[in-house]
């Protein structure tokens, strides 16, 4: 696969986002009165202000997203969580996927201490996935609990919210209806007359009216959408979470980015390039740059604010990992730590170093210190992967998996168990195509959401910006003081 076809790539899958579950579907849920979820997304927040996580993630019905909208922006400039239901993706319904992406934007709401808005539109427990989405409702229901009185979470029914799905919503703070178009029910007007032999409408089962004068189970009514969007924003300026942040992203680019790693793969590069590059002018300064020159570490300013950045240097050993280079960076991820300074890994490794003579001066144990340093952390910590990450550095350098709060990957880059000659070694090539060694591309990690998203190289450093902006407002609690293997 060459980079100009996976660039364009990034370009297709950018724009089938926008696609749902087709135009055919999209239109009947216009006529249908509702609106799309990116629409209703950009109805709800201040403008310009969402960006989505996990965009690329992909599950069993093989489309993109998976039915659910999840990311974060800002009302009335103050932080919120949030996630819309596509209700034109197998009718909104709630997959392992999606039910995953759902647990990851909970998660991330108490991290950033911001409500969690839900934008219910969904026929419950998707079918297809059978017991895989009962499980994933109640992972759902169990990190809601969890969270209860630590976030508030609201709940915006728009459309139908049906069988144990509605314990959903049950279980948050507050629940919005729009009148006649949003419907809860456990049981639905069709089984209702197969089982019991009642007809009975839709309104009086469930829809808004009802819920507000007899049952009691919802908060606040309005005639449409926008109107109760209105109430949803009035509701929230009451709340004391949701800090305030820059509203407006950054959309500036750095076009020299997009040419600054060599066109052949197998070239290098000095990595203190692409440093100087995403950094405020000048602002780089470099610690320990004659000791462990495959690993560099040290502090940039990007917009004015200082962050920590360890970033494998392709110009020494390949940028491979050895034990020195394991010291260094375990002990700058700690200094760090210690003065909350937020944490930048550029990653480009193809792996630890191998050999007897690393083996024997305790690679292992030096390597460890790099899984614990990172794992301990609690500052922001993003990685960019910018060309492979191989094997056990992958997880080493900042994961998803150790905890990273980001892991952006420009759309070369290559995601792998080891090198395509390694793995050729250890796997059974007669059965298998050597060719087709599986060598997972960022898009694959990206389907499976243990990478963030894909970046074009040249608006990464806007991108970082916004996403340090956000984690400003990060607060996890230390782990107790551990054993680290020095
Ligand atoms: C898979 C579903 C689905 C479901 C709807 N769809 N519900 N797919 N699993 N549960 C799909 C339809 O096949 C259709 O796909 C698309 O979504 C839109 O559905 P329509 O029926 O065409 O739309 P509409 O007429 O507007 O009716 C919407 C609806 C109805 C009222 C939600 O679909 C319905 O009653 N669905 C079943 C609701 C239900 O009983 N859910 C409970 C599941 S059990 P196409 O491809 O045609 O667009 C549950 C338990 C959770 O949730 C337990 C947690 C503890």
């Amino acid at each position: 696969m060459d980079n100009h076809f996976k660039n364009k790539l990034l370009h297709k899958k950018n724009e089938e986002l926008l696609q749902g579950g087709g135009q055919a579907r999209q239109q009947k849920q216009r006529a249908s009165g509702k609106a799309l979820a990116r629409a209703r997304i950009d109805a709800l927040v201040d403008k310009d202000s969402f960006t989505e996580c996990l965009r690329f993630v992909t599950g069993e019905a093989a489309i993109l997203g998976d039915g659910v909208i999840i990311g974060y922006a800002t009302i009335m400039g103050r932080l919120v969580c949030l996630y819309a239901q596509d209700f034109t993706v197998c009718g909104g319904t709630v997959g392992k996927k999606h039910a995953e992406k759902i647990v990851t934007i909970l998660e991330m709401a108490v991290k950033l201490k911001a409500p969690l808005i839900g934008l219910i539109d969904s026929g419950g427990a998707r079918i297809q996935e059978g017991v895989e989405a009962l499980h994933g409702y109640g992972q759902i229901f169990r990190k809601q609990v969890q969270y209860s009185g630590v976030i508030p979470q609201l709940s915006v029914i728009l459309g139908p919210c049906a069988g144990g799905a509605v314990y959903s919503p049950a279980l948050t703070d507050v629940i919005f209806m729009v009148e006649k178009i949003s419907h809860m029910f456990v049981t639905g007007p069709k089984v209702l007359a197969a089982v019991t032999g009642s007809d009975v409408d839709m309104e009086s089962l469930g829809g808004a009216r009802m819920h507000a004068t007899q049952s009691g189970n919802v908060h606040v009514t309005a005639k449409n959408e926008a109107a109760l969007f209105k109430e949803v924003r009035a509701f929230l300026s009451y709340m004391p979470t949701g800090k305030e942040i820059p509203c407006h992203k950054h959309m500036d680019k750095v076009a020299s980015l997009a040419h600054v790693l060599p066109i052949n793969e197998m070239s290098v590069y000095d990595v203190r390039e692409v440093i100087q590059l995403l950094a405020d002018r000048q602002s780089f300064m470099e610690l320990s740059s004659c000791f462990a020159r495959n690993l560099v570490t040290g502090f940039i300013r990007l917009n004015e604010q200082t962050v920590g950045v360890v970033a494998n240097n392709p110009k020494h050993l390949a940028g491979g990992i050895d034990v020195d280079a394991s010291d260094k960076c375990a002990r700058f991820v700690r200094f760090c730590d210690c003065y909350r300074i937020p944490l930048l890994v550029l990653e480009d490794v193809c792996g630890f170093i191998p050999g007897t003579e690393q083996e024997q001066r305790g690679l292992i144990r030096h390597g460890a210190k790099v899984i614990y340093a990172f794992a301990e952390a609690t500052v922001p910590k993003i990685t960019v992967i910018l060309r492979k990450a191989y094997g056990g550095a992958f997880v080493a350098l900042n994961s998803k998996a150790l905890g990273a709060d980001f892991v952006f990957s420009w759309p070369t880059a290559e995601m792998a168990v080891m090198g395509a000659d390694g793995a050729k070694s250890v796997i059974n090539t007669e059965s298998r195509e050597t060719e087709d060694t599986p060598v997972p591309t960022a898009f694959l990690a990206a389907e499976k959401g243990i990478i963030d998203d894909i970046i074009e190289p040249e608006t990464t450093r806007a991108r970082l910006i916004d996403a340090y902006a956000v984690l400003a407002c990060k607060k996890i609690a230390a782990y107790p003081h551990g054993n680290m293997p020095l």
